[in-house]
C-alpha cells in the first residue's frame, strides 16, 4: 500500500521487544513513567468502574474534565481557557491526527525538527501530508530559531515540542516567543506539543497561550501524570477550529475512553505532582553526571526524561552500537536514528523512567563494556 511506503516503524517498539527477551535487562529504551497516577485517579476510576459506567462521553469529553484541563491552565500559567476550546484526545497521539487532519490539506507542508518524536513523521505520511525536516543542533542548543525557520517556503503549520523528546531540552522564553510570533505574522499554524510539562528541573516552561490564543497546544496525561495506560491527551483549539476537531473526533473514535476521563478527574493533585517532579529531577541529576563521564552530552537536558548522547567516540552507527549493547550486556537504549536523519547516526537516548538503583546497575554494565 503506497501510504505506508514511507512510515517506519517506531524502532525504541522494536527495541523493547527485542529487549524483553532477557530477563535482567536494564531498561534505557522507552519513556514510560514507572511512577504511579495520583492516588485519586484509582479511586475515582474503581468508582466508576464500581457504577458500572459504560457509555459514550461527548466526542469533545466529559465537561467536568474539560473544565478542570482550563482550571489548570489558569493554576499554572494564569491565562484563561475556555473549555469550549478544549477537546479530550486518545492519548495526545490522538491529538495530532485531530490537529493535521483539520490543519493540513494533501501535499501541504509540516515543518518539524530533526531530531523530534519520530510518530509526527509518520502521521504526516498516513494523511499525505509533506514534512519538511529542519535541522536543529547544539548551536542553539537544539531549538529552532525564527532565522532557521525563515529559510523555509511555504510552510502551512510548525510543531514543536518542549520539553523535548528526545533532547530533554527547553526552550527559552525569548526564542518561543520569537517563533510564535512569526507564525502568526505570517498565517503559519503553530502546534506545540507539551505533553512534557510539569517535567522541568531547571528554569521554567512556557505555554504557547502565553503568547498567542492562536497558539494550538497538545497535551495528555501519559508523561507528567504518570497515566500512560489511561490514553488520554487533549489539544486546545482557537474557537473557530472546535467544531472541525469535534467532526473528526466524532467519526473517528466517537469519544475518548470513559472511564479514564473518570479517572482524571483525580489527576490535578500539585502536591504530589511535586513529589514526582522531584524523583524525575533526582534520576536526571545522577545520571547526567555519570553519563557524562562515558558520553559527550550536548546539552543539560532541563527537561522530561531523556538524555541525548553523543557516541562518536565508540561508533558511527548508533543502531548497531545499541543492537551490539542490548546483546553483550542487556542494557536497551534507543539510537538516534529513530528521530530523524541529521546526524543521528552519532546518538543514542537514555530515558530515565526507572529507578536509581535500576539507572546504577545500566552505568555500571555500561562503564565495565566501553572499558570507562
Ligand atoms: C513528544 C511526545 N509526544 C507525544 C507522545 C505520545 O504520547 P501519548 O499518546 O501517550 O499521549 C510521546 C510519547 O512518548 C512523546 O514523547
Amino acid at each position: 500500500m503506497d501510504r505506508l511506503r514511507k512510515v517506519k516503524s517506531f524502532i525504541v517498539m522494536d527495541v523493547l521487544k527485542e529487549a524483553q527477551k532477557y530477563d535482567d535487562t536494564i531498561h534505557f529504551e522507552i519513556g514510560e513513567p514507572d511512577t504511579e497516577p495520583p492516588p485519586k485517579v484509582w479511586e475515582y476510576t474503581e468508582r466508576a468502574v464500581k457504577e458500572k459506567i459504560n457509555c459514550y462521553s461527548e466526542a469533545l469529553g466529559l465537561t467536568e474534565l474539560r473544565e478542570k484541563i482550563s482550571k489548570f491552565y489558569y493554576d499554572k500559567y494564569k491565562v484563561d481557557v475556555s473549555p469550549s476550546r478544549i477537546a479530550i484526545t486518545v492519548g495526545t497521539s490522538g491529538a495530532f491526527l485531530v490537529a493535521y487532519m483539520i490543519l493540513l490539506n494533501q501535499g501541504e507542508r509540516l515543518a518539524l525538527t530533526d531530531p523530534s518524536y519520530p510518530c509526527y513523521k509518520n502521521f504526516s505520511y498516513l494523511l499525505d501530508i509533506n514534512p519538511v525536516f529542519i535541522p536543529i543542533d547544539k548551536t542553539t542548543n537544539y531549538q529552532l530559531t525564527v532565522d532557521k525557520l525563515k529559510e523555509y517556503k511555504d510552510i502551512k503549520a510548525l510543531q514543536i515540542t518542549s520539553p523535548s523528546n528526545p533532547i530533554g531540552n527547553v526552550y527559552e522564553k525569548k526564542v518561543l516567543k520569537e517563533l510564535i510570533e512569526y507564525c502568526d505574522e505570517n498565517n503559519i499554524y503553530f502546534i506545540s506539543d507539551e505533553i512534557y510539562h510539569g517535567l522541568v528541573y531547571d528554569g521554567k516552561e512556557y505555554t504557547a497561550l502565553q503568547f498567542s490564543d492562536k497558539s494550538i497546544v497538545i497535551n495528555g496525561f501519559s508523561k507528567y501524570f504518570s497515566m500512560p495506560g489511561f490514553r488520554l491527551g487533549w489539544i486546545i483549539l482557537p474557537e473557530d477550529l472546535i467544531r472541525k476537531a469535534e467532526i473528526v473526533l466524532q467519526n473517528v473514535f466517537i469519544a475518548p475512553p470513559i472511564l479514564s476521563q473518570y479517572g482524571a478527574l483525580g489527576a490535578f493533585d500539585y502536591e504530589y505532582l511535586n513529589k514526582i517532579r522531584n524523583i524525575y529531577k533526582e534520576r536526571r541529576d545522577f545520571l547526567y553526571k555519570e553519563l557524562s563521564k562515558i558520553f559527550d552530552i550536548d546539552v543539560i537536558p532541563k527537561g522530561a526524561f531523556y538524555i541525548w548522547a553523543n557516541i562518536e567516540r565508540y561508533s558511527d552507527n548508533s543502531y548497531q552500537f545499541v543492537k551490539d549493547i542490548l546483546k553483550n550486556i542487556h542494557v536497551a537504549i534507543t539510537p538516534g536514528v529513530d528521530f530523524g536523519e541529521n546526524n543521528t547516526q552519532k546518538y543514542i537516548r537514555f530515558a530515565y523512567t526507572r529507578d536509581i538503583n535500576h539507572l546504577k546497575e545500566g552505568v555500571e554494565r555500561l562503564k565495565s563494556y566501553l572499558k570507562c
